[in-house]
Parts: structure tokens; C-alpha cells; sequence
């Protein structure tokens, strides 16, 4: 058992390490169940550290097999082995060279964390805290070394072998049937970069030039057969490698680059130097097996990884507390690269709603956190939306208040002073504060304090003396462990909008004009002016969303309207439609609580009126603004009391009154997007199927027999995956004859086929009907599915916990039974797999008082149990506190 004598881990007790390692010397002889790893270490004295000081390497359920010094063998007497630590009290105080050996059984491994295998493979997955299952080391990343790996393996077992950085020899071992290759990472790096790959695999190659003419090989590894699924992964890979030269002037540094897909893997993908690791699903997609959403993600997380190699590994995090230096900030890298790929405003949309769906969320709940949390008990659990995508958006602030000149000048700053180290945020933020001579002081707020900042704005017009003014109050709520909080440095993009839709110059009485339309929020109340205003405008708030924050103004609802239907910013036209079907919805679930009835609001409906007539608009942005504010969404804006039935079917039937109200332009434009050639997956091609699918789902959600025969027909006649899983999930949505047919069509057309079969589990365990619970539960005994693979594991009860509101809160608890009991059957098999289970939990206390006493009994038992992981503990613990 690991020992929790260190923990909890706190950033305020940072030191530097006492020992560093200058060079690794991996060799490592593959074996299902004995593996062998020889590891040499150059260790020297840290010069920063107080010296001497004893030698403390961690482990994790390691057995030591062999210790020396300098060549020389140590005696027991000099070091203490457990399976978690490796100490030698009284080292020499010079360098040395240290050689440890261990034993692993890579096929017991089911934590999937170190050197694992799947479907026979060997594989890795190293970061956070990995390495130390493998070898004992200082796994910690700011200890950076220069890694050599020597990989042995029968050649019938593993006729691939691969290690980070670039193959320095390769042969056959003479007179075995065994083989070695030998790799060298000249970039020094952390533990957790490490990885390695040994198995029959197949792989597809291609090439690039770099900006300063290297030839740099690039490689996709797959399971012999699925070569051909590979074509738009490597494509993604190439316009990330380009963009990344042009957008940020970085450029590859070693001379291949090798992607490796497998298919039992923790997480999306991760970002090994030179060998980057993924979970099949972000790598395989044919138009037949993949929708455009999933080719969307490939592109998505195959350049988050790849621009890793800059922020992330060149320069990577002193410690764990810094995660969001690499994570926020590739995150926010890889939206901007789909946003140029892309529709720059539908991406904005949808980066928005994913923000507020999961981090919006997790700030307002138990689990709420700083993007730079000051304290962890399991580092796994901080891989969360917060140090993701609030983290992004911080760093999308920063640009928005220094500008692209400002912010590009902080970039570059930082990438010349701190490549090859291991840096802090401050350090980050201290570059941008350099480069502009501006002082960051307070933005340090958004890394230090959790919550999300809420802006009340009055504006109010004065014709007499023609100008406009704003009074801005900003609160930011309390979260655990921070009741009280300071203000935020908020850039607050904005317009005044006049009649005619043009917005109207933003003069401040000194005479000048608003740079970029940008307001700094500072105060806790605060007033701004803008003069010159012949007549009364309307007020466009936190256009492009240029701060992760809460805005609530007093703009009417036919100001609503007119911004739906004339914002130049098309973020706020989206918002503003969403904004106005909130607060139907929201109303409406009140009625039917209070057994009264529901109104259909003409304003929203003029809205959804202007959209569609507005040809225009692109066809992706259309349908996210015709797109309702999902379950989730109205929930987090009810905020208490919540009642997700009631939610369900107000949402359903103002989805029907749409359908019906429109049901002639839906159909008339459902027929005009149908595709005419062969399937592509850019961007237009995508957009114009969503807006088309869209448009039937709101037809369906009348229940009309004309359009359920529609979705019929479209999911028999599709010639690609998206058109048919639209027209399925449509139909999962309807209790007709045609559901079931499609269901069992579908799985008998495709079940040889792992990743979209975890569509088919999807689908079924997102049906919000009280049967979905027992056929989750039958499923899970279904020959596909299998506990021991993340992706199933997901695909069935991770979207029956996440994407289920009706079900997984049934008023019963037995949603909230299942979810605790596939949890804590997980658990001593996949700890990190069933803490993000558990996590579905992070919103309990906002339901009404009987499904929140259920969802307490249920987390109650978890915390009871006196076997449990760090992992499912610590979110246990968590989601509990303050009872
Ligand atoms: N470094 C992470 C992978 C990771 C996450 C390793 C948690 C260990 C623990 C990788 O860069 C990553 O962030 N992957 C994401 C996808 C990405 C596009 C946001 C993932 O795996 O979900
Ligand atoms: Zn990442």
C-alpha cells in the first residue's frame, strides 16, 4: 500500500529537490508478467538545495531486485526499499551513478497508470505520478533528465519498439529470438514525459518540412488493419505542426514524431516527447464509423498534444500546482487552432457552453477549486474542468486585456526565457507583465481565487445629456475554504448598439475612445461613461465572452430580441437567443411544478424567427442558436430546488412549439442541406449537417408521424455515421416502434466494432425514461461491454451519470445506487476511472430535498467504505463536506 504520510501535498511547502539526475539509462527487457528494468541514474547534488541531503526516490508497489553504487553493490545496511520508496540515508556528496533494478508485472496492471498492456500491447502512461510504478525515481517534474531507452522484446511478441526522442540503434539479439531498439531524448524532460511502446502494430507515414527546412518523419501507430482510419489524424497533425509555426513561431524539435493509438487508455491522449500515447477514439475515424463531433474532437486533441511539445515540455511545470501553466494554456492553444480551422464564432459557442456545462458547474459545487489550487490530496483529481478550460479562458482574458500585440510579445517572452525549465504561473504572468510594462498584480486573482465572478450592470441613458453609463457591481461567491473574496481584474468587451444594428462609438468623457471596446473592471463597484450618444442604444455585454464570468443586466426582453437578431458580435447574438429561451424555460418549469401552465413567449419566438430567415448567418451558427440550453444548463440557472423531471418536460415542450410553429421552414430547410456529394468532414460540410439535424430533431419533438418516419428514413438511407446517429438519437428520444428497430439495425450493423458500439451504449443509457436504469444495468452484462476498458466503462455508465438528468436523479435514488455500486466495484480495479465516475456527483446539492437526501445516502456509503482509493476517497471526502 502506498503510505499517505505526505499527504495532503501543499504548494506552500515547495523545495527544490535535494538530488538532481543529469542522465537516465532505461533498459528494459519486455515481459507479459516479469518485466525487467534496469535504470542507471547520473544523480548530482542539487546546488540550490541545502547539502547533504539523504537520497529519497518514490515508488509504487515496487520490488527492488538489485542496487548499486558507482558499479559497486550496496549493502543492505546503506538504503531502506519499500514498495513506495527507495532511501539511501548517507550518500556520497558528489555525483554518482546509481543502478536500480525492479521487477513489474505489466499484465497485472489494471490501473492502467505505468507500464501496462492492452489487447497485448505494451504501453505507458506515466503522467502524473506513473513513472515511480515503473522504476524508483524523483518523479516529480521539476527534476529533468536526459532520457535513454533500451527496449528488449521476443520479435514474434513485440516487433515494434519505441521510446521518446530519436532511434540510435536497433537489432536482433544474437542467438535468441529477441530484438532491442535504443532511443535518445536530447531534451531533457520529467519522469511523467517518459514513455515507451512494444507490440504488433502497423503504422502509417507521412512527412513535413519545418519553417526552417527540417525534415521531420511522422508516424500513427494503430492495430494492424486499421491503417486506413488513420488519414485525418495525420492531417490534423500537419496543420497543427504548420500552425503552430505561424501562430506562435514554434517549430518540431527532434526528427520524428510518432502518435501511438491504443484502446485501454485513462484518458483522451497524452503528450509523451516525441511519442505521444492516445485512446483509439481521438486517433480511428471513417465517415461511416465517425460523426463529424468525433472528427471535430481528433483534430481538437491531436493538436492539444502536439502544441504540449512547447507548453508543456520544452517548458514544463515546476510542480503539480502549476498544472494550468501547460494545461490552460495548450487548451486555450488548441481552441484557437480549431477557431482558425474552423468558424471562429461557433467555436467560441461551443468552447462556452462546454465551459459552462463542466466548470461553471464544478465552481458552484462542492468539488470548486482555484485554476491554481493551493492544496491536493490526489493530484488525479485536479485534471478537472477548472485547471482546464477556466484556465484557458484566464489566458484568453490576458489577451483580450494586452491585446494580440501585447499578448504575442508575453509569448514570446516567455517561450526564450524559460525553455528548457520547469516554470511556475507567476513566472508566466511575469513575462506578459515584462513585455507590456503592465502591472498583473491583481489578475494573479483569477489563479488564487475559485468561484466564478458575477457582474450585476445597470445601464442607464440620459438623451438630455446624451450619454450612456454603466454601473458595474462585481461579487465573487464563496467556495470551500474561501468565504471571502477580492476583486477580479475583469476585460469586459461590450457595445452600445444603435438602431440601425451599428454599433456606436465608445468615447469616455476624457475625449477618447475605448481601446478595442475593451472596459477593465477592477473595483468592486465601478461606473463608466460614454458620452456623445444621440440615442438610447442597447447594451452588448461581455461580447465574445471575454471573461469566464456571470453577467446580469438590465436589458429588456425585446432589447433581447433586437440583440438576436442584430449584434455585430456573434457570440452575443447567440447568447442573447439563449438568454431569452432561459428565462422561458426556466418559468415554465415553475409552472409545471405549480401545476400551471406553461407560456410560449412570443419574443422567443420572433428570435428563433430571425434566425432562420437571416440567410446570411452560416448554417453551424444557425443551429446553435436554434438549439435550445440543454437540461444542465437550466438546472445551473434555477440553481436550487431542482426538480430535473420538471425540467425535461418544459424543455420538451418548447422544443415541440418550436417544431410545430416551424415546422414548414424546418422541413423546407431539412430537405435543402440534405448533402449532395460524398461525405467530407470540414467544417461547412459539418455545419450544414448539424443545422440539418437539428432541424429534425425539433420536427420530431412534436411527435408527429410525418417526422418520425423522416428520422426513420434518414437513419436507414445515411451514407455516413453523423446523419444516421442524428436520426437515432432523434428516435431514442421517441417511444415508437421505429426506436428499437434502429437500436437493433444499428448493433447488428457494426458489432465488430468497439467505438461505435460505445455509441450504441451511449444512446441507450442517455434515453430519459425510468426503463433506461434496468437496461443499463442488463448492458452491463452485455458480451461487448467490459469493465476493465475506460471506454466502455464510459460510453455506458459514465453518460448514464453525466448525460441522464432525468435518470441518473430519479427521485428513487436508484440512478445514484447503481452509479455508487459500478464505483465502488471499480475501485480496486481503476481508481482514477472511478473517481471521475464518481465526480458525476459534483451538483448534488441543488436538487430538491428529496433526491439531494438520496444522493447523500449514496455518497455517504461510498465514504464508508475503509478500502477505497485516494482517489475515490478524496472525491468522496470533498463532495461531503461542510454536512
Ligand atoms: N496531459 C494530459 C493527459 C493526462 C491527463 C495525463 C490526466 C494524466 C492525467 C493531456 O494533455 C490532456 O490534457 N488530454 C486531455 C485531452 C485534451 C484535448 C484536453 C484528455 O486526455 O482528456
Ligand atoms: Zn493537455
Amino acid at each position: 500500500m502506498r503510505t499517505d504520510a505526505a499527504r495532503p501535498v501543499r504548494l506552500e511547502d515547495y523545495r527544490p529537490p535535494d538530488w538532481l539526475v543529469e542522465t537516465v539509462d532505461l533498459d528494459v527487457a519486455l515481459d507479459p508478467s516479469a518485466t525487467r528494468v534496469r535504470a542507471t541514474l547520473r544523480l548530482t547534488p542539487n546546488p540550490q538545495a541545502a547539502a547533504p541531503a539523504p537520497v529519497v526516490l518514490d515508488g509504487d508497489g515496487l520490488t527492488l531486485t538489485g542496487l548499486k553504487l558507482d558499479g559497486a553493490a550496496l549493502a543492505p545496511a546503506h538504503f531502506a526499499a519499500t514498495p513506495d520508496r527507495l532511501t539511501i540515508a548517507q550518500p556520497p556528496n558528489r555525483p554518482f551513478r546509481l543502478e536500480v533494478e525492479t521487477v513489474i508485472d505489466p499484465s497485472a496492471n489494471t490501473q492502467l497508470m505505468g507500464l501496462y498492456r492492452s489487447r497485448g500491447t505494451y504501453c505507458t502512461q506515466c503522467e502524473p505520478e506513473g513513472f515511480r510504478r515503473i522504476t524508483y525515481f524523483p518523479d516529480r517534474p521539476d527534476v529533468m533528465a536526459v532520457f535513454t531507452t533500451r527496449i528488449e522484446a521476443p520479435k514474434a511478441q513485440a516487433p515494434v519498439l519505441l521510446a521518446n526522442g530519436n532511434l540510435v540503434q536497433s537489432g536482433d539479439v544474437a542467438g535468441t529470438d529477441r530484438h532491442f531498439a535504443v532511443w535518445h531524448d536530447p531534451f531533457p524532460k520529467p519522469s511523467y514525459l517518459f514513455a515507451l511502446v512494444g507490440g504488433e502494430l502497423a503504422c502509417v507515414e507521412d512527412g513535413l518540412r519545418t519553417a526552417s527546412g527540417r525534415e521531420v518523419t511522422l508516424r500513427i501507430y494503430v492495430e494492424p488493419g486499421k491503417q486506413g482510419r488513420c488519414a485525418y489524424a495525420m492531417d490534423s497533425l500537419k496543420r497543427a505542426m504548420r500552425w503552430d509555426e505561424e501562430a506562435f513561431g514554434r517549430e518540431y524539435d527532434l526528427d520524428i514524431f510518432m502518435i501511438v493509438a491504443v484502446s485501454d487508455f485513462n484518458m483522451g491522449a497524452m503528450e509523451n516527447k516525441g511519442l505521444n500515447v492516445f485512446n483509439d477514439k481521438y486517433v480511428l475515424a471513417t465517415p461511416e464509423t465517425a460523426t463529424d463531433a468525433d472528427f471535430a474532437n481528433i483534430e481538437a486533441i491531436i493538436a492539444h498534444e502536439y502544441f504540449h511539445n512547447w507548453t508543456g515540455n520544452r517548458i514544463t511545470c515546476r510542480d503539480w500546482f502549476q498544472l494550468c501553466l501547460k494545461e490552460g494554456l495548450t487548451v486555450f492553444r488548441d481552441q484557437e487552432f480549431s477557431a482558425d480551422q474552423r468558424s471562429r464564432p461557433v467555436e467560441r459557442i461551443n468552447d462556452v457552453r462546454g465551459l459552462r456545462a463542466h466548470q461553471f458547474v464544478e465552481d458552484a459545487g462542492p468539488l470548486a477549486h482555484p485554476v491554481r489550487p493551493a492544496l491536493y490530496h490526489e493530484i488525479n483529481n485536479f485534471y478537472t474542468a477548472t485547471v482546464y478550460e477556466k484556465g484557458a479562458e484566464v489566458v484568453r482574458s490576458l489577451k483580450v486585456l494586452l491585446g494580440p500585440d501585447g499578448f504575442r510579445r508575453g509569448m514570446d517572452l516567455f517561450f526564450a526565457r524559460h525553455d528548457g525549465t520547469a516554470a511556475t504561473v507567476d513566472d508566466f504572468i511575469a513575462c506578459f507583465a515584462d513585455a507590456t510594462g503592465t502591472d498583473l498584480g491583481q489578475f494573479m486573482r483569477w489563479y488564487s481565487q475559485a468561484g466564478t465572478p458575477e457582474l450585476a450592470v445597470t445601464g442607464s441613458f440620459d438623451a438630455r445629456a446624451g450619454t450612456y453609463r454603466l454601473d458595474v457591481a462585481q461579487t465573487v461567491p464563496p467556495t470551500p475554504g474561501q468565504p471571502v473574496k477580492e476583486p477580479m481584474v475583469i476585460p469586459l468587451a461590450l457595445g452600445l448598439v444603435g438602431r440601425d444594428g451599428r454599433d456606436l462609438p465608445l468615447v469616455t468623457a476624457d475625449g477618447r475612445q475605448l481601446e478595442r471596446g475593451v472596459a477593465t473592471i477592477s473595483e468592486a463597484a465601478q461606473r463608466l461613461e460614454f458620452v456623445g450618444i444621440a440615442e438610447r442604444p442597447v447594451l452588448s455585454l461581455n461580447r465574445g465572452f471575454s471573461a469566464p464570468i456571470k453577467v446580469s443586466a438590465n436589458i429588456s426582453a425585446e432589447d433581447l430580441s433586437f440583440l438576436a437578431a442584430r449584434d455585430p458580435d456573434p457570440f452575443n447574438r447567440w447568447q442573447a437567443v439563449q438568454t431569452l429561451a432561459t428565462a422561458v424555460l426556466v418559468e415554465n418549469v415553475a409552472a409545471l411544478r405549480a401545476g400551471r401552465a406553461e407560456r410560449a413567449d412570443d419574443g422567443f419566438l420572433a428570435a428563433i424567427a430571425a434566425i432562420l430567415a437571416d440567410t446570411t448567418l452560416e448554417p453551424a451558427f444557425v443551429a446553435a442558436a436554434i438549439t435550445l440550453p440543454s437540461e444542465a444548463d437550466i438546472a445551473r440557472d434555477i440553481g436550487r430546488d431542482v426538480d430535473p423531471d420538471a425540467i425535461l418536460a418544459a424543455r420538451a415542450a418548447l422544443r415541440a412549439t418550436i417544431g410545430r410553429r416551424f415546422a414548414a421552414v424546418l422541413d423546407e430547410l431539412h430537405g435543402r442541406l440534405a448533402d449532395s456529394g460524398p461525405y467530407s468532414p470540414d467544417a461547412a460540410s459539418a455545419g450544414r449537417r448539424t443545422l440539418k439535424n437539428a432541424c429534425l430533431d425539433l420536427m420530431a419533438a412534436t411527435g408527429a408521424a410525418s417526422a418520425v418516419a423522416l428520422a426513420a428514413r434518414q437513419y436507414a438511407a445515411a451514407d455516413n455515421m453523423t446523419d444516421r446517429m442524428a436520426a437515432l438519437a432523434t428516435l431514442s428520444l421517441l417511444d415508437v416502434a421505429e426506436r428499437a428497430a434502429a437500436l437493433d439495425d444499428f448493433y447488428r450493423r457494426f458489432e465488430d466494432d468497439p467505438l461505435v458500439i460505445d455509441k450504441w451504449f451511449s444512446l441507450q443509457a442517455t434515453i430519459p425514461q425510468a426503463a433506461t436504469l434496468d437496461r443499463v444495468r442488463a448492458l452491463t452484462a452485455h458480451p461487448k461491454f467490459s469493465a476493465a476498458n475506460p471506454n466502455r466503462v464510459r460510453a455506458l455508465v459514465g453518460a448514464f451519470a453525466h448525460g441522464n438528468q432525468t435518470q441518473f436523479n430519479r427521485p428513487d435514488g436508484a440512478g445514484f445506487a447503481f452509479v455508487v455500486d459500478t464505483v465502488l466495484a471499480l475501485d480496486a480495479r481503476n481508481p482514477q476511472v472511478a473517481a471521475r465516475l464518481l465526480s458525476a456527483f459534483k451538483s448534488w446539492r441543488v436538487l430538491e430535498a428529496g433526491r439531494r437526501a438520496c444522493a447523500e445516502a449514496a455518497l455517504k456509503r461510498v465514504a464508508a467504505v475503509d478500502t477505497l482509493s485516494r482517489d475515490v476517497k478524496d472525491i468522496a471526502q470533498r463532495s461531503l463536506a461542510g454536512d
